[in-house]
This record gives structure tokens, C-alpha cells and sequence, in this order.
């Protein structure tokens, strides 16, 4: 048990558990970024419901949201960690795991703030289907980040988090990783987005894209970014420049965490 507040011993635990011989690639950093971005990514800025405040997805309701297939793992891997540090919030302990993770496989340092807290009804969830569909294209893009308060450069370099980790048959239906390196967090996944020759494969009844030597797979969502010409724009310049990728990638995938979390009361004191 660590003292209250003490989110380096935190940190030290999450880095621990980030190993896992036998899971996917080895590493459970993949599966903890994707719990940290659906936790916030339900985010309105109109109606201000949603969020990474209140950890909601503990609930069965958002838990069971298809989009949320697969999360119980990231969530049963911070268990223990919320066991030993109970003081520790599980909307804080999520986002600082995304944080932590991208920080562990070779990616920025995101900015992070605790404060979060867990809200206790069922009835504080917000409705399933806010999160973006990977079947789509740019416009259902557009309108479910922009309902979140980003804007194109912000989208596509959240969307450049696909450099690591898989999709798998059982949670999307989608199956591979979009690079070589799913455990390593870089610009990769833009370089093969330009790179390859992408063409549709049918798996598990649904559209997704490969390259040439079939080893590396793209959502129709992901080739949304090549095929719009403003998203394509920016996928040329991280594709050419890993820096700009991080330090656009840090700001607003801390900017996604912050989503639903009022500091008003916090920033008088
Ligand atoms: C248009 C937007 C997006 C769509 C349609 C989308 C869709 C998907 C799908 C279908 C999967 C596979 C799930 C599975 O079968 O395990 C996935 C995985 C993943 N997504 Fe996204 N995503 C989007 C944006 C993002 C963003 C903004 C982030 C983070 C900033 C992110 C991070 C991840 C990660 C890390 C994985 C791999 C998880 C694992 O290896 O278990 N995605 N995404």
C-alpha cells in the first residue's frame, strides 16, 4: 500500500505489469492506451456528458457497448494495481495508464493531471454508440471528434495511436496489426499507410484493407485519412516527421483525458 497521492509508485506499478508473455505482442500497453481513449473519447462538448470523469465503464451499460469489446482485459490487468493503491481513483488510474504505456513503449510524455473521480450509478453513463465506427469514412470521423471539440490535425494524430497494438476477431471482428512494430510507439503507422498498396480483404464478413505481402491490415476508418485530402495533407508531414507526430500526439491525446473533467472548482483553490 503507498501513501495517498503518490502516483510515482503508481506510475513504477503500471510499468510493471506493461510485460505480459503470452497476451497479443507480449505487452499489455496496446489494450491500456485503447481503455484510457474509449474511457474519454464518449466526450459531447455540447451537452458536456461523457468523458474520462466518473470511470463509468465499470458499469455494465458502457462496458457492454460493442465499441467496448476486449476492455475488460485492460481493466483486469490495473485490478490489482487499484488494490494496492485503493486511494487512487479508477478514472485517474485508467488515464495514467494510457499515459504510462505510451511513455514505455518509446512514445511522448503525455501531460497528466489527477482529480478524476468514480461516480457510483449505472445512470451516469452516457449512451452507447458515441464512439467512431471503423466501417465508416471521413465525414462520421469528423462528426464524432468534432463532438469531442478537435479539429483535423488533432484527429489524425490521435488516430496515429494505431502504430501500436492489433485488432482481434473476437472484440471488432477486425483482424492484424497496422505495423510491424506493435509494441513500439513511432510514426510507423503513417509511413505504411503512404507506403503500401492498400486493397480490400473480407474477414469475419466485414471490409478491412491490406498490403501487398498481407501481413499488415488498415481499417476503412484509417484509409479515410489518405483518401481525404486535408487528413492526407497531414498524414504526409508525420509520415515524414516523427517529432511533429509526438509533440502533436502528446497534446492532444492529453487533451482527450482531460475531456469531462470539471477543474473549475480545482483551479479557485
Ligand atoms: C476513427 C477513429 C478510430 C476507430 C474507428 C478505431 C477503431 C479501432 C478498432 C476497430 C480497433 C480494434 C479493436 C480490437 O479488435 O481489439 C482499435 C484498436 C486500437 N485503437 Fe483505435 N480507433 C480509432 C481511434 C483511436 C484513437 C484516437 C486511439 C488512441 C489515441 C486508438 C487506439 C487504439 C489502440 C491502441 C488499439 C489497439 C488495442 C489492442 O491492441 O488491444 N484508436 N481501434
Amino acid at each position: 500500500m503507498s501513501n495517498v497521492g503518490d502516483y510515482t509508485a503508481v506510475r513504477e506499478d503500471i510499468k510493471k505489469i506493461l510485460p505480459q508473455p503470452g497476451y497479443d505482442d507480449g505487452s499489455a500497453g496496446p489494450v491500456l492506451v485503447r481503455l484510457a481513449w474509449h474511457a474519454s473519447g464518449t466526450y459531447d462538448v455540447h451537452s458536456k456528458t461523457g468523458g474520462s470523469d466518473g470511470a463509468t465503464m465499470r458499469f455494465a451499460m458502457e462496458a457492454n457497448d460493442p465499441a467496448n469489446a476486449g476492455l475488460d482485459k485492460a481493466r483486469a490487468f490495473l485490478e490489482p494495481i487499484k488494490q494496492k493503491h485503493p486511494w487512487i481513483s479508477y478514472a485517474d488510474l485508467w488515464t495514467l495508464a494510457g499515459v504510462v504505456a505510451i511513455e514505455s513503449m518509446g512514445g511522448p510524455i503525455v501531460p497528466w493531471k489527477p482529480g478524476r473521480s468514480d461516480k457510483t450509478a449505472e445512470d451516469s453513463c452516457p449512451p452507447n454508440g458515441r464512439l467512431p465506427d471503423a466501417a465508416q469514412g471521413e465525414q462520421h470521423i469528423r462528426d464524432v471528434f468534432y463532438r469531442m471539440g478537435f479539429n483535423d490535425r488533432e484527429i489524425v494524430a490521435l488516430i496515429g495511436a494505431h502504430t501500436i497494438g492489433r485488432c482481434h476477431a473476437d472484440r471488432s471482428g477486425f483482424v492484424g496489426p497496422w505495423t510491424y512494430t506493435p509494441t513500439r510507439f513511432s510514426n510507423q503507422f503513417f509511413i505504411q499507410l503512404v507506403k503500401q498498396n492498400w486493397t480490400p480483404k473480407t474477414v469475419n464478413g466485414q471490409t478491412q484493407y491490406k498490403d501487398d505481402a498481407d501481413e499488415l491490415m488498415m481499417l476503412p476508418a484509417d484509409l479515410a485519412l489518405i483518401k481525404d485530402p486535408k487528413f492526407k495533407e497531414i498524414v504526409d508531414i508525420y509520415a515524414q516527421d516523427k517529432q511533429a507526430f509526438f509533440n502533436d500526439f502528446a497534446s492532444a491525446f492529453g487533451k482527450l483525458l482531460e475531456l469531462g473533467v470539471d477543474r473549475s472548482s480545482q483551479a479557485k483553490l
